[in-house]
């Protein structure tokens, strides 16, 4: 049984017995390893201040990703390369093409927000050679700058290569891979410290049988939502067990007539496979978060928390989507809607958890999801919809409708769906049906929307959901727009 954290920070290796499993590497890195580069800004994933570089093997290669340090756990570090700011310069003082395009550009004003855009950008440098500006300004998301303003580091983000995308940290990759390699354990990271116990277990069958001897453990994904649990709410969290080094769990894979998520693959490891088949899942998830929270956060985790605005389950519940539960040996697959039992509350029994996520790959049937949300990135939905159509010439077959943030859960709008059925696809009998809604769904007013507005923008949303498989989008938003500037 291992019982040490053991990770590379820049090019050393550290190994951490008496370690609070739930410190977050910004206070480990501020408050033990002095290195004060990194600031905290929000202590919860939103302003970027706080963002480090994960280093993580992808056979002979490192992938180095973006993440936001404030809500990440020490623990999970182990057999990762923690990259900061402070590692960046060269050994002879000379700045890192990054730092050097910043100062360039005039990327930086008040210097606080300014290590995490560094290390935003080091991580794009490393990963993509010509990023379009739409793709730098998603990296950039995830970064609040409230002085110096956009222009001057998207300048420099386009600057940095100006000798292409070598560094010292490519020149030495292969000595990283032998050093990350040597730091690999083949059985469970266990630690105890002050009253909590954290497991990090690498295969499935260790990970059930740990799971169903604590069921009253919390189990540990990308720490996205738990994280906060720790630096906002100051929750004790006695018993931690960690999803992300079990290898089953981190597949992909898209097959002939279906996608499959394994729950410790991240937003990022599943992007391609769902974007290629459901274009619009794609944008919605491109909208989720940020790059860093997106490097780290789970679809498993998203569905676990069972949020009535979870962006993601309006769209899987469109496509029909399946969880395999396990518990110890044994699985179960459940239909996403009926796994929503009740607000934050699921089907999930004690000593269960999802092992992956099933999504059929329809080829026949239209799909469309949208997010609405006051800002267009980094925001929480007021309103989210998913739809999937399948027609019978121009009639419906059937569709499945599903919205977030109109219920205590992610819901189907059955009556709706059963309004439709079999009507023809059009303007007046969407119109129609779409006051069966009010009966589906009896939003409530928040600080984000008034009960009403949800109301408008679930009808609304169905209705350009017409247009778009009838029209196309391009035309759907003059529509659109040109409604919304006749009154
Ligand atoms: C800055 C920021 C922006 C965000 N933006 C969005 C957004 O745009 N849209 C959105 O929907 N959410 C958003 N979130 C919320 C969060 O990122 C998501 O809910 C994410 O999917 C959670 O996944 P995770 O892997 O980080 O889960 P964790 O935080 O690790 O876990 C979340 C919960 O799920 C449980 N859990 C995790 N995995 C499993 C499993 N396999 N089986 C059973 N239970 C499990 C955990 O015990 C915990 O209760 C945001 C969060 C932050 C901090
Ligand atoms: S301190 Fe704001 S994202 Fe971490
Ligand atoms: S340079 Fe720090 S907020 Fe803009």
């Amino acid at each position: 049984m291992a019982q040490t954290v053991r990770f590379i920070l820049g090019d050393e290796i550290r190994e951490l017995t008496d370690i609070d499993p739930t410190m977050t590497v910004l206070t480990y890195l501020r408050t033990v390893e002095r290195r004060t580069g990194t600031k905290e800004g929000c202590a919860e994933g939103d302003c970027g201040a706080c963002t480090v570089v994960l280093g993580i093997p992808d056979g002979d290669r490192v992938r180095y990703r973006a993440v936001d340090s404030c809500i990440l756990f020490v623990a999970t570090l182990d057999g990762k390369q923690l990259i900061t700011v402070e590692d960046l310069r060269d050994r002879d003082g000379s700045l890192h093409p990054v730092q050097q395009a910043m100062v360039d550009c005039h990327g930086s004003q008040c210097g606080f927000c300014t290590p995490g855009f560094v290390m935003s950008l080091f991580a794009l440098y490393h990963c993509e050679l010509e990023p379009s500006d739409r793709r730098i300004s998603d990296v950039l998301a995830g970064n609040l700058c409230r002085c110096t303003g956009y222009r001057p580091i998207i300048e420099a983000a386009r600057r940095m290569y100006a000798n292409g995308n070598g560094d010292r940290f490519t020149a030495v990759e292969s000595a990283v891979i032998e050093q990350l390699r040597s730091i690999q354990r083949a059985d469970t990271l266990t630690l105890m410290h002050g009253g909590r116990t954290y497991y990090a277990p690498v295969s499935l069958s260790t990970l059930a049988s740990l799971v169903e001897r604590h069921p009253d453990a919390r189990l540990l994904s990308g720490g996205t939502d738990l994280g906060l649990l720790v630096t906002k709410q100051h929750e004790d969290l006695d018993t931690l067990i960690y999803l992300g080094d079990v290898r089953e769990l981190q597949t992909v894979c898209a097959d002939g007539d279906q996608i499959e998520i394994g729950a410790a693959a991240t937003f990022t490891d599943a992007f391609d496979a769902v974007a290629d088949h459901y274009p619009d899942f794609g944008e919605l998830l491109r909208r989720f978060g940020s790059v860093q929270v997106r490097n780290t956060g789970t679809l498993a985790g998203n569905i676990a928390t069972a949020s009535p605005i979870g962006d993601s389950l309006p769209a899987l519940m469109a496509l029909d989507a399946r969880l395999v539960l396990r518990r110890g040996g044994t699985t179960r697959e459940v239909g996403l809607d009926e796994f929503f039992v009740g607000y934050r509350r699921t089907a999930m029994q004690p000593g269960e958890f999802i092992e992956r996520i099933r999504i059929p790959i329809h080829t026949r049937r239209r799909f469309a999801a949208y997010k609405i949300s006051k800002r267009f990135d980094q925001d929480i939905a007021s309103v989210c919809a998913a739809y999937s159509l399948a027609l019978d010439g121009s009639t419906v077959r059937d569709i499945r409708i599903a919205y977030g943030g109109m219920a205590p859960t992610p819901r189907r709008a059955r009556l709706c769906e059963q309004a439709l059925a079999g009507c023809p696809w059009n303007e007046a009998t969407v119109e129609q049906a779409s006051h069966a809604l009010d009966r589906d769904f009896a939003p409530i007013t928040d600080l984000r929307a008034s009960s009403a507005y949800r109301s408008l923008v679930a009808r609304n949303l169905l209705r350009k959901f017409q247009l778009e498989t009838t029209h196309g989008a391009v035309e759907t938003r003059i529509v659109v727009y040109a409604e919304h500037c006749h009154g």
